[in-house]
């Protein structure tokens, strides 16, 4: 379910025009639904009621200040990797001891400001990484909260570069190894041994695997829970959401259709899960990042041409991959509409087989293709849809472009989270040096 739909024949972002965002704060412009953040927090957090539980938002799937804060309102903890994130999670008024810290690569720096802030636990993904900790809250004279992140060795089904659990990727202490590792952190006395987290992997759309992957770690979490007094036990993010059908998807009729049946929902998770996990008697962590905020947000973008070879229809938009690098990446599918809706839109003779692209000089550079859109022309808007995660964070300058603005609707009110960034800013930080001038 999301907030963006078409009433009259324009899309709207809850009761803001979307074509009304575009022409104030021109284009790309990425556009988030509060409505839609919260009640996705919340379908997780009643899917989650029946153990003691917290849910910790992955910054790095939109860390907007604006973003964060409508989360940490809604009681949000958070799931970082880096410093700068935990900057952002304190910036935007969230709560660092709900903070849970993953990452293979966690520098010198990155620890002691998480250890000074005082987060919830880190999540180690190495011995070397817990000899550091250690040493850093030594120094601090801290004792520092752990998790060992456990690799348990099970293929989510994901895409290949969205697949974290097995050990083929870089991520976790291999499971047969991880009790012992356990056993040798009790040795570092700086450590407050506190969790065991995991995470297999990223857009899951069938149950199956989180199953598998806690049938095969619960035990373990249990043993841990009596040898070594962990409180928690994290399964990590993954819940994935819908692109294909991203604008029905909003309707929650649709959802209640029979052929939907097997698409992966809250509840259905914790239906497999719940009684899993219940008897283990721990806090339960789960870390969604794509759940909440991906159907929660869309990037406007305008026609800049349209250009036909005869093989093909280019719709030349003004974004591009370094707006929104998905599709560039991981061939990833964004649903594609018009901010206004012809009558017999739907019609194959008012569609034509396009490739929407941008303007960047690679021929990764491409939202779709060979897709049935309705015929658009210059000036037209366009909304990519289900773009909420991973799009804004992922974005980059080549090309030599600006980051794009983002606004966030909550009702009837509309604010800009962030400007689109001035161009000067671009170069504001590079020098030449003195023997060249
Ligand atoms: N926890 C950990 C330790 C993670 O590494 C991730 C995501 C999450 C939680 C959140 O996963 P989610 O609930 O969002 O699936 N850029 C890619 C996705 C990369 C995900 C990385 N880790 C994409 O655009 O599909």
């Amino acid at each position: 379910m999301h907030d963006f739909s078409f009433k009259r024949g324009k899309l709207y972002c809850e009761n803001v025009s979307v074509a009304s965002l575009a022409e104030k704060h021109n284009t790309p412009l990425y556009v988030y639904s509060h409505a839609t953040l919260t009640r996705n927090f919340r379908l997780l957090d009643t899917a989650l009621s029946p153990v003691d539980h917290t849910i910790h938002f992955a910054v790095k799937a939109n860390s907007n200040l604006g973003v964060l804060r409508t989360l940490a309102n809604a009681g949000s903890g958070f799931d970082i990797v880096s410093g700068g994130e935990l900057q952002r999670v304190i910036a935007a008024g969230g709560d660092p001891s709900k903070c849970i810290f993953a990452g293979v690569g966690k520098t010198e720096e990155d620890i002691e400001l998480a250890l000074k802030k005082g987060i919830y636990a880190f999540s180690a993904e190495s011995e070397p990484e817990l000899i550091r900790i250690n040493q850093i809250a030594r120094r601090l004279k801290k004792k520092a909260p752990i998790a060992v992140r456990v690799n348990p060795n099970i293929d989510a089904k994901t895409h290949a570069k969205i697949t974290t659990g097995t050990y083929e990727n870089k991520f976790g202490i291999a499971f047969e190894e991880v009790e012992d590792v356990y056993e040798r952190a009790t040795k570092l006395k700086h450590l407050q041994i506190r969790g065991l987290q995991m995470h297999i992997g990223s857009q899951l759309t069938e149950v199956g695997p989180f199953e598998k992957a806690v049938r095969k770690v619960a035990p373990l979490a249990k043993r841990l829970a009596e040898k070594h007094g962990i409180e928690f036990f994290s399964i990590g993010g993954g819940v994935g959401i819908v692109y294909e059908s991203a604008l029905e998807s909003g309707d929650a009729k649709w959802w209640r259709s029979p052929k939907r049946k097997n698409l992966l929902t809250p509840a259905k998770y914790a239906a497999k899960l719940m009684s899993l996990l219940k008897p283990l008697g721990l806090r339960i962590l789960i870390e969604p990042g794509r759940f909440i905020a991906g159907n929660a947000g869309i990037l406007i973008t305008r026609v800049e041409y349209v250009k036909q070879t005869g093989v093909k229809n280019f719709v030349i938009v003004d974004a591009a991959m370094n707006d929104l690098a998905r599709p560039a990446l991981y061939d990833s599918y964004h649903e594609i509409v018009p901010l206004t809706r012809q009558a017999g839109h739907h019609l194959k003779k008012n569609q034509v087989c396009s490739d929407v692209v941008g303007p960047i000089c690679e021929s990764s550079d491409y939202f779709c293709k060979n897709r049935m859109l309705p015929k658009v022309g210059e000036g037209n808007h366009l909304a990519l849809l289900s773009a909420g995660a991973y799009g804004f964070v992922m974005a980059s300058n080549y090309n030599v472009r600006p980051f794009p603005a983002e606004v966030l609707v909550k009702g009837s009110q509309a604010e800009i989270v962030r400007k689109r960034q001035p161009r000067k800013q671009l170069w504001a930080s590079e020098s030449i040096p003195k023997w060249l001038k």
